[in-house]
């Protein structure tokens, strides 16, 4: 709640002070307020780090703005599995912004990878909801802890580029408990940002700028969020539906007519003035937050780069590993091949766009090392490119090792534009194949926003997956490559084999108007496991230069109540000769129930050192979440009663050992009936058989013997008439009238009996 100050200074204001606060001042600054004295707040772009513009203003990246340091994009960041990286990471864009006297950095951007093609995969974190929630918190916690905000984005639903200011995305109330809204969860309750930022478009018919479910009856009545909810740039559509909403600022500004509109709606009484107050009190709040925050240290740009090389060796994530070819070995004769080899591909394109501060490559990390030569392999334009790739292939002849850099060009993926295809360029391809053919020896390493296909999978050693790797991408890849760093990143999205295989391949990018959330739960792993489709490399694989071993899966307890927590815990042991990172993954697996679940889904998640012969125990808390699903009928968090299966994977379709455990839910959800209930349930209840019996005393050995005399097959006739609603009885009993069922069914729903 904003401080006695601004309670004060709002009873002072008159409607147009107001009403003029509820947007910005220009492209990225608030208003001041010269009563209360205080000023104006900027803001600025992330998440991989900080886009101050103090010129020309633009929201998808194309004017200059002030050098900072690039992190890793999202994608990379994520693979780390390591929130306190993330938070590493977020420390670091909080220090330059708070020397660049930047009061909110927009982001992290937190949307769910619904599909590898949105072109803004690169900027998000994961197909999976908890880890985007974990990794988001840590980031927050890390910009904010040096006293500036965070604004997680964009909420809510916007998971493609293609229309993405003004689709409608159609998400059922399961789904969207369960994939969409999790991740903000967890980032508003733990991580408890300054904003919210909502995004352009529509859901489930409003817009979310506009939609009071999501911005105020979940945000903050039922998560506590107390901040500001500000508009993605240029996504207000109607700004008194929104104030009304839970909108607090819209940006950029100064939106006069807007502003006039609120105005208008406050002074005619359509708006109560408790609204306009509780919006404008809310980002006096945020601007006096950033206003305390006086000092203005100096940026450390060197010890920036270092923390963004860190976080590049951290996330990135080694998928093939055949015959140990890496870590290379200092005297092998190597070539390096590829554009990206010289000049890395790190940074995604539009509004995360930065200008970094210093960029290296490999072939500069690897500058004095006299075994090590390059060709440029292809011209990163779009075609084949003959004399290139011959002149490689013909030095690929003599060289024991061969490192292709590849992956997709700025043109294939980027803010405002999806890809239609999962494929790296042909002329990519072709290289690796070709120059496979004459050395077999050969990683390819990839600077990549998102998935792509391998068709030369089976034909090189080693893949490194470096993603968007920030400005310290060349230095990170040679020290991976070597093996001064083990490898310890994991896959936060699933690598499917084909685009076609993808659950939402048969419609996705190609509705403008309702994109249908059709696949529901079934995103990425919790679609491939379920459907049990081989995948090219699964969520959460990543292999390391150690050897790990996991045993000991113990759990606290055979039995419990959903309001107990299960301790699980586990033995990690390296038995290799190297220090390195080990992942815990914990998926649960109900055993139980015939809904249409996903198969498994992660519930926890520990990465950490081990040094050679080192075994540590690793312990793990699941509490109620764990085992829960959203139940419609409830509107809640419901844990149905049975088996769960807590599974310790190596990724989620390698289960390495399980157990098992009873789950019990302290308040058993009471099923209600009307006479359109399937007979079926109202069977499964004990005290519906009961009183059916008391009602109807002999329609029970009736039905029996109709089942004798005229159908043979008994099964068939129970799941027909299992199926039947309870008001199809009266078409069978004769004597059976429509009050007398009613009177049962009421008997039944009745509590306490
Ligand atoms: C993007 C946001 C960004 C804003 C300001 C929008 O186009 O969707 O992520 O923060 O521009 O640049």
């Amino acid at each position: 709640m904003y401080s006695r100050e601004i309670k004060e200074r709002l009873q002072s204001m008159t409607i147009e002070e107001k009403a003029r606060l509820c947007a910005g001042k220009d492209f990225w600054q608030t208003w001041g307020d010269e009563g209360s004295g205080i000023p104006p707040m900027l803001m600025t772009d992330g998440p991989s780090g900080l886009r101050k513009q103090t010129e020309a203003t633009d929201h998808l990246g194309l004017n200059e703005s002030n050098t900072a340091v690039c992190f890793p994009a999202g994608c990379a960041l994520a693979s780390s599995f390591d929130p306190d990286l993330a938070e590493a990471v977020g420390t670091e864009i909080g220090k330059l912004a708070r020397a660049e006297n930047v009061g909110v950095v927009l982001g992290p951007s937190i949307n769910i990878k619904r599909s590898p093609l949105c072109g803004r995969s690169f900027e998000y974190y994961s197909e999976d909801p908890y880890v985007s929630g974990k990794i988001a918190v840590g980031f927050i916690k890390g910009i904010q802890n040096q006293g500036v905000g965070a604004s997680p984005k964009h909420f809510l639903a916007n998971n493609q580029e293609y229309y993405r200011q003004t689709s409608n995305s159609v998400v059922d109330e399961v789904t969207m408990r369960e994939i969409y809204l999790p991740a903000f969860e967890m980032a508003v309750k733990d991580g408890k940002p300054w904003t919210v930022m909502c995004s352009y478009n529509r859901v489930n018919g409003t817009y979310a700028c506009e939609n009071s479910l999501y911005l105020t009856d979940i945000l903050r009545s039922e998560w506590g969020f107390d901040g500001v909810v500000v508009t993605d740039w240029g996504a207000c559509n109607d700004p008194v539906e929104s104030l009304q909403a839970g909108l607090d600022l819209e940006m950029p500004g100064p939106a006069r007519d807007n502003v006039r509109r609120i105005e208008e709606a406050v002074k005619d009484g359509k708006v109560k003035m408790e609204i306009l107050d509780r919006a404008v009190g809310r980002v006096l709040d945020i601007q006096q937050r950033a206003a305390k925050q006086e000092c203005m240290p100096a940026y450390d740009f060197e010890l920036g780069h270092a923390a963004a090389q860190k976080a590049a060796e951290e996330s990135a994530v080694l998928l093939k590993n055949e015959e140990q070819i890496l870590p290379l070995k200092k005297e092998d004769k190597i070539l390096f091949i590829g554009e990206y080899a010289d000049k890395p591909r790190y940074q995604g394109g539009g509004s995360s766009h930065i200008h970094p501060y210093r960029v290296t490559s490999a072939k500069s990390a690897v500058a004095d090392m006299e075994n090590i030569t390059f060709a440029q392999g292809y011209c990163d334009q779009g075609k084949n490119n003959d004399r290139l790739l011959r002149e490689a292939a013909e030095l690929a002849k003599y060289a024991d090792k061969v490192v292709i850099f590849a992956g997709l060009p700025e043109y294939f993926e980027s803010e405002g534009l999806d890809r239609n295809k999962m494929d790296m360029p042909e002329y990519q391809n072709h290289l690796i194949c070709e120059v496979a053919k004459v050395n077999p020896n050969m990683v390819v390493v990839l600077h990549n926003g998102a998935p792509v296909t391998m068709p030369w999978v089976n034909q090189v050693k080693g893949i490194l997956e470096l993603y968007l790797a920030g400005e310290a991408a060349g230095e990170a890849a040679v020290r991976l490559l070597f093996g001064d760093v083990n490898p310890s990143g994991h896959l936060a999205e699933t690598f499917p084999l084909r685009v076609e295989d993808t659950p939402v391949y048969p419609y996705y990018g190609r509705e403008k108007e309702d994109i249908i959330y059709r696949e529901g739960l079934l995103v990425g792993y919790r679609y491939y496991g379920t459907v049990k489709k081989e995948t090219l490399f699964a969520f959460g694989h990543g292999l390391s230069y150690s050897e790990f071993r996991y045993s000991n899966l113990q759990l606290d307890r055979r039995e419990m109540t959903d309001c107990e927590t299960l301790h699980v815990s586990v033995d990690v042991e390296n038995i290799s000769d190297r220090t390195g990172k080990a992942l815990v993954q914990i998926y649960v697996e109900p055993l139980h129930g015939v809904s249409v679940r996903p198969v498994r889904e992660l519930r926890a998640f520990e990465k950490t050192e081990l040094k050679s012969g080192e075994k540590k125990k690793i312990h793990i808390r699941l509490d109620r979440r764990a085992f829960a699903q959203w139940d419609k009928g409830l509107h809640d968090w419901y844990v149905p009663e049975g088996s769960y299966a807590i599974q310790i994977g190596a990724s989620a379709e390698q289960i390495l050992h399980t157990a098992e455990v009873k789950v019990k839910p302290k308040y058993l959800k009471k099923e209600r009936f009307t006479i359109n209930s399937p007979m079926g349930d109202f069977k499964k209840s004990p005290k519906a058989m009961k009183l059916m019996g008391q009602f109807f005393p002999h329609m029970q050995e009736q039905q029996d013997e109709d089942i004798e005399d005229e159908f043979m097959n008994k099964k068939a006739l129970e799941a027909t008439s299992n199926a039947m609603p309870l008001r199809a009885m009266l078409s069978f009993a004769p004597g059976l009238t429509y009050e007398m069922l009613e009177q049962l069914v009421e008997a039944v729903n009745r509590e306490g009996e």
